[in-house]
């Protein structure tokens, strides 16, 4: 198979990633953090050793103000749901994943806050000038993602993030896009809450992810429960990262993780970022060449993640997808990707876009194999 539906989850994953798990699962399979005995120090090591390169990779101060979560989903929950007041106001973008939106529109449904969805251009992209007519005094929370997952554009951060601070309004990033393949410094960037996934750029396991909390920001937990600290308490202890991590975690997804993170830190985010940004352009080149194919997305030269989307006339995305699948055993992903509002802005809320993502494993043949294959498929549809 052809696998290119890399922003959905990276596949496959290292080596190292597959025994990391293995060799947890088998030699170690102790709980961390709660017991003295060899395995329960060897999967807290495990637990601390992930922790410390997250906060390498993204430059943070101190590695405790990183909380394991089970995905970049419920690490939004947690930065929403544990800052927002009532009567809040946040500030988001149409580009934003149901990840934000949802969580979002539930708390104003409820009554607990009002919120603006800052509109994009027809190519994806966010004009700054419109998240600063969007801020207000109540605004506690810029929630933003960092690459759309539907046009692979990147936003301005250090722009929104001066914006944000100019305010007072706090920055949540949501880096499932980004994290492992564009370079993140929470603190150059000024990010308060980062929230990440582990199972995209980060090369570990599907159920791994996290949130970065800036030292001083109050966030309440989601989230309450054992930790092997402060056991004589009935009440969650204060201290970081245990005030967040309630519950036995998923150590056979951290050591994965943590195997992952060592191969991103070694082959290094820039050699990542250049090789995809590689295959991306040919993809482009490729997708430029078929009659009848509509590319979404930031102009050429504007900064990019990996992601491409498309349509083609006379074919729906679900067909295309289904033909590369069953035709030629190409893995890409067709409708609105989790992320509907967008759709109103590009024009393709009625059936969405097929969405190619490449990764670091994906080679050159493969954007060959998949160009080949869409010439076969429109050489048919012209024959009809
Ligand atoms: C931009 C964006 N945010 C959040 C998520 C949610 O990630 P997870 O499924 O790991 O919670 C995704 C996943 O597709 C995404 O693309």
């Amino acid at each position: 198979m052809i696998y290119l539906d890399n922003a959905a989850t990276s596949f496959p994953k290292p080596e190292s990633v597959y025994q990391a798990i293995d060799r947890f699962n088998r030699s170690i399979g102790a709980s961390p953090g709660r017991s003295g005995y060899a395995t329960a120090r060897a999967a807290d090591k495990i637990v601390s050793e992930t922790r410390g390169l997250l906060a390498q990779l993204f430059h943070v101060e101190k590695a405790s103000q990183i909380v394991f979560t089970a995905n970049a989903t419920e690490a939004i929950n947690l930065g929403l749901k544990g800052v927002l007041r009532l009567g809040d106001h946040v500030v988001t973008t149409v580009t934003d994943h149901n990840s934000v939106l949802r969580p979002l529109r539930s708390l104003v449904d409820h009554g607990q806050i009002t919120a603006t969805w800052v509109a994009c251009d027809a190519t994806g992209l966010v004009d700054t000038r419109n998240i600063r007519d969007a801020l207000r005094p109540n605004t506690r929370l810029v929630c933003i993602t960092h690459a759309s997952n539907v046009t692979g554009a990147i936003h301005d951060m250090d722009a929104i993030s001066t914006l944000a601070h100019e305010n007072g309004t706090l920055l949540m990033v949501d880096a499932a896009q980004t994290a492992g393949c564009v370079p993140i410094d929470v603190q150059e960037m000024q990010i308060d809450l980062l929230a990440f996934t582990g199972h995209k750029g980060l090369l570990g396991p599907q159920g791994t992810g996290g949130l970065y909390i800036k030292p001083g920001i109050e966030v309440q937990p989601l989230r309450e429960g054992g930790t092997g600290s402060q056991s004589s308490s009935d009440r969650q202890p204060e201290k970081m990262p245990d005030r967040y991590e309630g519950g036995t975690p998923n150590t056979p997804g951290l050591a994965g993780l943590s195997a992952g993170l060592r191969f991103v830190l070694e082959t290094g985010v820039e050699t990542i970022q250049a090789h995809e940004l590689m295959l991306t352009e040919q993809l482009l080149d490729c997708l430029a060449s078929v009659p009848s194919v509509k590319v979404y997305g930031p102009p050429p030269g504007a900064r990019r993640v990996a992601v491409v989307s498309f349509t083609w006339e006379g074919c729906p995305p679900l067909n295309l997808a289904h033909l590369l699948s069953s035709g030629f055993d190409i893995a890409v992903r067709s409708g609105l990707h989790c992320a509907p509002l967008i759709h109103r802005y590009l024009g393709t809320s009625d059936t969405g876009t097929v969405r190619v993502s490449l990764g670091y494993f994906n080679t050159a043949d493969d954007i060959d194999a998949l160009s080949a294959a869409l010439r076969q498929i429109a050489n048919k549809m012209s024959a009809r």
